[in-house]
């Protein structure tokens, strides 16, 4: 063990020790010093939950005291990984709430699929810890107003994890909007054309040793063991094709997009009205799920507009050199890109670090930024947050409106490509009781939120 690796087991020893004296819950209400230590807690250790960890285990004075993960195998191995990085062995779980019963954790990281996040933080929130929530945050209108209720009665930091909350350029498209320069605002088109592929059906099939599928399914409703439902890595074609878990292509990589197109043009509140349409298009098999979704949201003093697939293969995300900051996508075939159109000038703004760019005709550049991956600035906002009790940059509210994107052209789609009116201020919609009915779903016994949080 080198010499630092084991200075960070002496301290994290003596901060136990702390704990058992009752003081470590009086250290994490108040803004603590600049380099105080942060105590984290995975909750999820899949794609997403190790490469996150790994970069908040970068970061000076942060460590892990738990791997929670409902598959031992995948828990175990990472544990393992961690103890190599930070010299000794984060403790494993598989029960999250023995992660949030212990007074050492200052925050946890929700890395499940969706249709844990809003329970899970919740959980955690209550218990006092601060949360790093994944995107897309919530499986439904109401989880969002039940996070947003906890953050602010228990005073706690949450992160939602749409990291471009955090990239300059962001920041600075919307002084640049703000300004006038682009004229009105009056069109703002998305894009999240991405490839995909068929999903075939599975047989059901024994739970594989080591996995806990109650656990796993949590709030969702009881199922069987299935490879098609559960399983996310190498095919990418699992929990993300069914509405009890995710809401598909549009909440994965989409609402990132819509997040950034929401900042960019100075955060709006919720639409008035959804019209989605789409389906099963490219492979119409039997997933839930949409692989082609095109969404019109008017705001009444300018339109939004969706496009989001899963099954183009020639529109690319923004290659590794954009995302350093060394150029610009090739905008007409960014798959991530977003249209920003004034009365006098357009912007193009792009996720993963694409910048932006503002022209008039024949493709004139008037003014741009370059921009970079924002995913280390989120995360050392998110500590910074913890230690000074601020508001993150991926705050709940706007994690909330950003997320009800997703949720309300997914209804409009179910409800059967329908335009829906939402009422704003009460969340609802005017026009379909059918639609209302989803704003909500039961959970499980044992794994329901409280009306009460
Ligand atoms: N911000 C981004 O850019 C970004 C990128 C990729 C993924 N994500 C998001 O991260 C989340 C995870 O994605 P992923 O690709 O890692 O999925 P994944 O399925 O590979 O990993 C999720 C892990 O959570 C575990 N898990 C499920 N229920 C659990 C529970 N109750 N307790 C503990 N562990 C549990 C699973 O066993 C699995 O290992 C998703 O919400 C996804 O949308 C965000």
């Amino acid at each position: 063990m080198s010499a630092r690796k084991a200075m960070n087991r002496r301290r994290f020893m003596s901060r136990t020790a702390a704990a058992v004296a009752g003081l470590s819950m009086t250290a994490s209400m108040r803004a603590r010093g600049a380099n105080e230590k942060v105590v984290l807690g995975l909750i999820g250790a899949g794609g997403r939950g190790k490469s996150v960890a790994r970069g908040f285990a970068g970061l000076d004075n942060v460590e892990f005291k738990y791997v929670c993960e409902v598959n031992d195998l995948r828990g175990h191995d990472f544990a393992k990984e961690m103890k190599d990085r930070q010299g000794y062995a984060p403790q494993r779980a598989l029960d999250m709430r023995e992660v949030f019963d212990d007074k050492d954790v200052d925050a946890v990281l929700v890395m499940t699929p969706e249709h844990w996040h809003a329970l899970a933080s919740i959980r955690a929130l209550q218990a006092g810890k601060d949360v790093y929530v994944e995107k897309c945050p919530t499986l439904t209108v109401d989880e969002g107003r039940k996070m947003i209720q906890a953050v602010r009665k228990y005073k706690r930091v949450l992160q939602v994890g749409t990291q471009n909350r955090s990239a300059p350029y962001g920041h600075s498209a919307w002084e640049y909007i703000k300004s006038g320069k682009l004229g009105k605002v009056v069109e703002v088109k998305c894009y999240n054309t991405l490839n995909g592929g068929p999903w075939s059906p599975k047989p059901d099939q024994p739970v594989p040793k080591g996995l806990d599928w109650d656990r796993w399914l949590g709030p969702a409703p009881y199922v069987p063991y299935n490879p098609g439902r559960h399983a996310m890595a190498p095919s990418g074609r699992g929990w993300q094709q069914h509405w009890d878990y995710c809401g598909g292509k549009l909440a994965d990589d989409g609402s990132h997009v819509l997040d950034l197109a929401r900042l960019a043009i100075g955060d709006p509140g919720h639409p008035k009205s959804v019209l989605c349409a789409g389906g099963r298009i490219a492979y119409p098999d039997e997933r839930e799920t949409p692989d082609v979704q095109s969404i019109i949201y008017d705001y009444g003093d300018f339109v939004m507009t969706m496009d989001c697939t899963d099954c183009i293969p020639y529109n690319k995300k923004s290659s590794t050199a954009v995302r350093k900051g060394d150029r610009f996508p090739y905008w007409p075939q960014n798959a991530t890109r977003i249209e920003i159109y004034g009365t006098e000038r357009m912007m193009y703004l792009g996720r993963h670090g694409g910048g932006w760019q503002v022209m008039v005709q024949d493709a004139k550049v008037l003014d741009f930024e370059y921009g970079y991956d924002p995913n280390p600035l989120h995360r050392r906002n998110f500590i910074e947050c913890i230690r000074s009790r601020k508001d993150p940059n991926g705050v709940v509210e706007q994690g909330h409106l950003s997320a009800c994107l997703v949720h309300l052209a997914n209804l409009s789609l179910r409800v059967g490509k329908k335009q829906l009116h939402f009422d704003a201020q009460r969340e609802v919609f005017t026009n379909s009781d059918q639609a209302n009915a989803m704003l909500k779903r039961p959970g499980r016994k044992h794994y329901r939120i409280p009306d009460e949080v």
